[in-house]
């Protein structure tokens, strides 16, 4: 089985090589933004000092921010192909009365053990980094390397590294040692996979108001797999259905309302051939179909609802992920998602560090409000700035919300590297932001309630900044309710961390 598991974009979907040299009043710098995907060896783990710490640490903020993200981009001399391949480095930032500690992990994949000894790549990536030796090395290899890149979750007493198309990997969460597989008490077969996107209902329906962790698992082929698994606090599994969608799918996140999950399959095709041949990676045999529409799946999260599958069909566009979704009325969805106008195709044999930005297109916020009585959806656009990485009150996953978090581009147009941080008001459309340009770079930023309180905004956003003049990255923390002043406290960390992908809060503090 092919499993062309693909992350989010974001940076470098397409390598486009482009001798531009960045215009002098241009917010960032490609050289500058490069530095920011060299590999991170360097593991380590030590409590910040006083003047590592600018600014105040909010007194009331405490609990840990795991982050996880590609932080090896080469071997034996070769580079990945694609920064999606690079073995995940798990970092942890606890926090707890007015101090910080940092932590940095790779994760003990079997992939990983494997090629730190032979010192030179065993496996194919997905992203179309080769083995060395050419085609023939290649072609009919279809084995595949869980790189537990993608996302980091705490749950059931479980600190999981995830990526998409294998199991998680189960890490402790005090040290960030690796302790194996997990096939969450025996809910994943051998060798099935576990996104790396799941939402927290905070209130579930079925559960008598006790949250709840949805996640689903894609199996594609000519015709797809789509698997949904609830579990309640205590890592216990409480539901799991399955669906088989026609057609290919390749689906990265979806979003959860308290009866329903919504998955967008992308218009997309996949000739397995040149991969099968050892010419190309998988991910280099997707192509965009503008002329196909992108068809919006509707599936009941209670398995006993007898409610059908409905399909609805929108125009085409390329979505990784969204935002929230929430129930209107019994017959009207809502949901709101970072789209992009196509996907560009992943180019074999160029160099994803010479990405051309300009010549790509943006990922924007749209709303398509569903009509599930007359199949029909109506689309608009929310924002138009280059932005990725949707975050929002955990207490509003589900429902209708006011307030979307992001990370955005410099500029309020084109597609250009995350440089900033953006709050949009939904209710009023207003916008606040924040930008590190010109030499900073960022990552998702995460959303923390504070505790007790209940305004919607109350809170603080954590995110990661590449410092590309220093080398290093900081930990920077916004007050949510006044993001325009920019961060109240600014952790700076002795190393870089490579672009990330995705990351979770929890109000525990693991460091001793
Ligand atoms: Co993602």
């Amino acid at each position: 089985m092919l499993n062309p598991v693909l992350s989010p974009a974001i940076f470098s979907m397409t390598a486009l090589t482009a001798n531009t040299t960045p215009k002098p009043d241009s917010p960032y710098n490609r050289q500058d933004w490069q530095r920011g995907y060299q590999s991170q060896r360097h593991e380590t783990d030590y409590w910040l000092e006083a003047d590592e710490i600018v600014g105040e640490i909010p007194a009331a903020l405490s609990g840990t921010l795991f982050r996880n993200g590609p932080a090896l981009f080469e071997r034996g001399g070769q580079s990945v192909q694609h920064p999606f391949d690079g073995d995940g480095m798990v970092a942890a930032i606890s926090i707890d009365a007015g101090r910080a500690h940092f932590r940095n992990r790779f994760v003990r994949t079997e992939g990983f053990v494997a090629e730190e000894q032979a010192g030179k790549f065993l496996y194919r990536g997905v992203f179309g980094t080769q083995k060395p030796g050419g085609w023939l090395a290649n072609a009919f290899d279809f084995r595949v390397k869980n790189i537990a890149n993608t996302n980091i979750i705490y749950w059931g007493g479980k600190l999981l590294a995830l990526w998409e198309a294998a199991e998680p990997h189960r890490l402790d969460p005090e040290t960030l040692a690796t302790l194996g597989l997990d096939d969450l008490d025996g809910t994943l077969k051998p060798g099935e996979s576990f996104a790396a996107h799941p939402r927290v209902d905070p209130a579930c329906a079925f559960d008598g108001g006790q949250p709840c962790l949805v996640n689903f698992a894609i199996r594609p082929g000519l015709s797809t797999a789509i698997a949904l698994y609830e579990f309640a606090p205590d890592g216990q599994l409480r539901r799991q259905q399955a669906h088989q969608v026609p057609g290919f799918a390749f689906i990265h996140d979806f979003a959860i309302t308290p009866h329903y999950a919504l998955f967008f399959q992308n218009p997309v095709a996949f000739n397995p051939l040149p991969f099968a041949l050892g010419w190309r990676g998988a991910a280099e045999c997707i192509r965009f179909q503008a002329d196909q529409p992108t068809r919006i799946l509707v599936i009941p999260r209670d398995p006993q609802s007898g409610q059908p599958v409905r399909t609805l069909t929108a125009e085409a566009g390329f979505t990784f992920h969204h935002a929230n979704t929430w129930e209107i009325d019994a017959e009207t969805l809502a949901i709101d998602s970072v789209c992009y106008a196509t996907f560009p195709d992943v180019e074999p044999e160029t160099d994803f560090r010479q990405i051309n930005f300009a010549a790509l297109p943006p990922g924007q916020i749209w709303r398509c409000q569903l009509d599930l009585a007359q199949g029909r959806v109506e689309r608009r656009q929310l924002l138009a700035r280059c932005c990725e990485f949707p975050d929002l009150h955990p207490a509003r996953v589900g429902r209708d919300y006011r307030y979307l978090y992001l990370s955005c581009a410099h500029s309020p147009s084109g597609n250009a590297p995350l440089q900033g941080l953006l709050k949009l008001d939904l209710e009023t459309g207003v916008t606040q932001d924040y930008s590190f340009a010109p030499t900073g770079y960022v990552s998702e930023a995460r959303f923390v309630p504070e505790p007790g309180a209940t305004t919607e905004d109350a809170g603080w956003l954590l995110q990661v900044v590449y410092d590309s003049q220093r080398d290093r990255s900081e930990v920077v923390i916004f007050d949510a309710r006044d993001v325009t002043s920019g961060p109240v406290a600014r952790l700076q960390l002795r190393d870089r961390i490579p672009y990330g992908l995705h990351g979770c809060w929890t109000p525990h503090c693991f460091v001793r």
